[in-house]
């Protein structure tokens, strides 16, 4: 679990690219110095020759490779102080010529001491949010902007809205491999997916690989590969299918059901089930017309491995064109 793959690889190119950018710019700078000064050049002639001269230092003869180190010690500070003062002189900024890198942490290469740097961290959470297939909803769509007060009190339906939020919420804070799978069922306009796409959100952010996507969406990747039609991009879909950490499949049942789309099915469920991979599958079909749409191994799977969420109340969608 993690990381999607593929992003890491685009990332990891991205951070090289840019450290050699910094350093590469760095250099041209320098030479630039050592064309308005010979001395200068000469100064960091001396000063990369010091790593080796340390290195003998510390090899040296008998007692003395203390006071040898500590003499090239002092040579070295001599040096890089004389050669701020000449770079000044110039008419420059002492630091001129150092690479400037855009995170002073991690200098660009997206690690410190070995650790992954909180700013390659957050450009993998953006690629997350790229690479889920939510794109905008992603902005609106939040745990924050979900109101209970569309829901009636009276008939209490804003209590049960209430508790699928709160497990929601928590879903997505405690998601992992041994989370179960969930089928979100409810008529339309009920916050199926919105809350699909806050949980997906907040589970990105915490690092995983999300992929959302239609149940129509997920068939017609899957068909393209078949007539060979694909791109390379649509080739590596029905692959994330099985890799992604979770899956959530949405508005199961609106497409045309056949027995390519129930094998397709079929084979996604129960890989992810045996990999322990969780999925969420939102639907407006109850249980009876699940049974008649899609095989029983199918309909076995989503009543034997799934946890139920009903959606209530009256459509959203509606009311919001109402207020
Ligand atoms: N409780 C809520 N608070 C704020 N906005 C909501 C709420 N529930 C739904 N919405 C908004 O109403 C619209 C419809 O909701 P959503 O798409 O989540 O419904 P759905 O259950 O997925 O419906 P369908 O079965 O048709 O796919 C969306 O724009 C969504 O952001
Ligand atoms: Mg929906
Ligand atoms: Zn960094």
């Amino acid at each position: 679990m993690g990381y999607n793959q593929e992003n890491y690889r685009r990332v990891r190119l991205a951070y090289q690219t840019k450290f050699l950018k910094a350093e590469e710019a760095a250099d041209r700078r320098r030479d630039e110095l050592h064309a308005l000064s010979p001395a200068l050049a000469n100064i960091d002639r001396q000063l990369s020759a010091t790593g080796a001269e340390i290195a003998m230092a510390a090899i040296g003869a008998g007692e003395r490779w203390k006071e040898n180190l500590a003499a090239v010690e002092a040579k070295n500070l001599r040096l890089q102080a004389e050669r701020r003062a000449l770079i000044e002189s110039l008419g420059y900024p002492a630091d001129y010529a150092d690479p400037h890198y855009d995170c002073p942490h991690c200098h660009d290469t997206g690690f410190v001491d070995a650790k992954m740097c909180s700013c390659m961290r957050r450009e993998l959470i953006l690629a997350g949010y790229e690479s889920s297939g939510l794109g905008n909803l992603m902005r609106t769509q939040t745990f924050e902007s979900f109101d209970l007060s569309y829901y009636q009190k009276q008939n209490g339906d804003r209590a049960k809205m209430s508790r699928n939020l709160e497990l929601l919420r928590r879903y997505a804070e405690d998601f992992g491999k041994l989370s179960p799978n969930l089928l979100l069922v409810g008529d339309t306009g009920l916050g199926k997916t919105h809350l699909s796409t806050a949980l997906a959100r907040r589970v990105i952010d915490r690092g995983f690989d999300v992929y959302y996507t239609s149940a129509v969406g997920m068939f017609a990747d899957f068909e393209s590969v078949r007539f060979g039609q694909s791109t390379e991009e649509a080739a590596e879909n029905p692959r994330r299918y099985t890799t992604c950490d979770l899956l959530i499949l949405d508005d199961l049942g609106t497409e045309v059901t056949n027995q390519f789309t129930n094998s397709c099915l079929y084979t996604v469920l129960n890989n992810r089930i045996n990999l322990n991979r969780p999925t969420i599958i939102s639907t407006n079909l109850t249980a009876k017309e699940l049974r008649e749409r899609y095989s029983d191994r199918i309909t076995s799977r989503l009543i034997g491995e799934f946890l139920t969420m009903r959606f209530y109340g009256t459509d959203v969608r509606r009311q919001k064109l109402g207020r």
